[in-house]
């Protein structure tokens, strides 16, 4: 610990929006060039429309003009560190399956991935004719 991203990621998990699942997620992804995006969960009424820390995040980094990644921290309510949820591994993937995810519990426990571990044989814009490709 003492990792400025893991620091991020916990100021993020301090604003998450989950007055539903009372489950708070914060992330923080550093982009190649070493800047920090960060993103927490945004939970809505109709349950669908909840978005993730993860997707906060790379959603946040885009529209900021970033779309290559070296590692993601997420940290969460929980005991154990989490792993991102399927749509979360679909979405980072979508910027290359490289990342380094790292995720770190309430108890500092701390596992990490490669996301290539986390979503194997992903499906990418590469797959298709018009793809976006790497
Ligand atoms: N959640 C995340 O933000 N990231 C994860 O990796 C796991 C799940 C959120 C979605 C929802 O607001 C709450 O946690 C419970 O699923």
């Amino acid at each position: 610990m003492g990792d400025k991203l893991v620091d991020a990621a916990k100021a993020a998990m301090q604003r998450a929006y989950a007055p539903y699942s009372k489950f708070h997620v914060g992330a923080a992804l550093e982009a190649e060039d070493g800047t920090v995006f960060t993103g927490c969960n945004v939970e809505n009424a109709s349950f669908g429309g909840t978005i993730c820390a993860e997707r906060t995040a790379v959603v946040t980094a885009v529209a900021a003009g970033k779309k290559k990644f070296r590692r993601i921290v997420v940290v969460s309510d929980a005991k154990e560190p989490v792993a991102p949820c399927g749509m979360c591994r679909q979405f980072l993937a979508e910027f290359g399956t490289g990342l380094s995810v790292v995720s770190v519990g309430s108890d500092g426990t701390t596992k990490s991935w490669t996301l290539a571990e986390l979503l194997p044989s992903a499906f990418t814009g590469a797959d298709f004719a018009g793809g976006a490709g790497r």
